[in-house]
């Protein structure tokens, strides 16, 4: 069997071990820390993209943030959310290939812990920022790397492609994206993969009983490399936030 954190059973593991349907790490508290700031009031139309089990997407709505779209590449996490969720609109869609025209006019467009599993990044804020209004946000919290550095190699295909920081603002800009504020957020995900590590423990006969031992083995040995790795400033987290320009980046 292929043990995979991004797959519908990684995902549910995940729910389980943090009471809600939330893949990021510090949910609510990550949530609610990541638009401190935002001006709401301008702000109606909102995509999640990699929306997952749809838990951040019904926040939003529940929160009274406006009308709320999430999309992800994933099918079944898709139906899931679909059911679950019915006030929130979910569509299955790779975001690389969203046609242009396809979604238009949204004033904030947020990513929790996505654009790392995407393989082209550029390609996806392109996609992004034809998908918002000029003056619309960009909302991410993700995973970084040291400039210059792989990542982690113990982590394997799954930790994806985590952000330099010391290009974003180049990458964001060339999407036709302004750089608006970074912060790191490296220490907080120390606290929130120490936390989560103990919920596995907790739920610990739920996962065997449910996916089995071996998967049990492979979500805490993960998340406890993870940890590792955070801990030791070869990965990092941050929380970005950027502005559509008038201009739309050039494929
Ligand atoms: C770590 S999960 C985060 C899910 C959700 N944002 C949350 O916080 O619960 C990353 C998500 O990105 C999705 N994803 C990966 N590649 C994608 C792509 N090319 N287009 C859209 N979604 C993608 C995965 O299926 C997965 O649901």
């Amino acid at each position: 069997m292929a043990f995979k954190m991004n797959s519908p059973a990684g995902k549910a593991i995940l729910a389980r071990a943090r009471n809600g349907d939330y893949a990021h790490p510090g949910e609510e508290e990550a949530i609610l820390a990541a638009v401190e700031g935002l001006p709401r009031g301008s702000i109606r139309r909102l995509l999640d993209v990699g929306c997952g089990r749809g838990g951040t997407a019904d926040w939003f709505r529940r929160q009274g943030w406006g009308e709320v779209t999430g999309i992800d590449i994933d099918a079944l996490s898709i139906r899931y959310a679909s059911q679950r969720y019915p006030e929130v609109r979910f569509q299955q869609q790779d975001i690389c290939s969203l046609a242009a025209g396809q979604f238009n006019g949204f004033d904030l467009i947020y990513l929790f812990t996505a654009l790392y599993a995407f393989p082209d990044q550029a390609e996806a804020l392109r996609r992004m920022r034809n998908a918002a209004r000029s003056g619309g946000f960009l909302l991410l919290v993700d995973y970084t790397r040291p400039a210059g550095s792989p990542p982690p190699p113990e982590l394997g295909p799954e930790i994806g492609n985590p952000i330099e920081r010391e290009t974003l603002a180049g990458t964001l800009s060339a999407a036709g994206w302004a750089l608006q504020a970074e912060t790191d957020w490296s220490r907080r995900f120390v606290g929130w993969y120490e936390d989560l590590l103990m919920r596995f423990e907790r739920e610990r006969d739920w996962i065997v009983g449910t996916h089995g031992p071996d998967w049990y083995a492979y979500v805490t040995g993960w998340y406890g490399a993870l940890r590792q790795a955070l801990d030791e400033g070869r990965l990092g987290g941050t929380v970005v936030r950027a502005v559509a320009e008038d201009r739309i980046g050039a494929a």
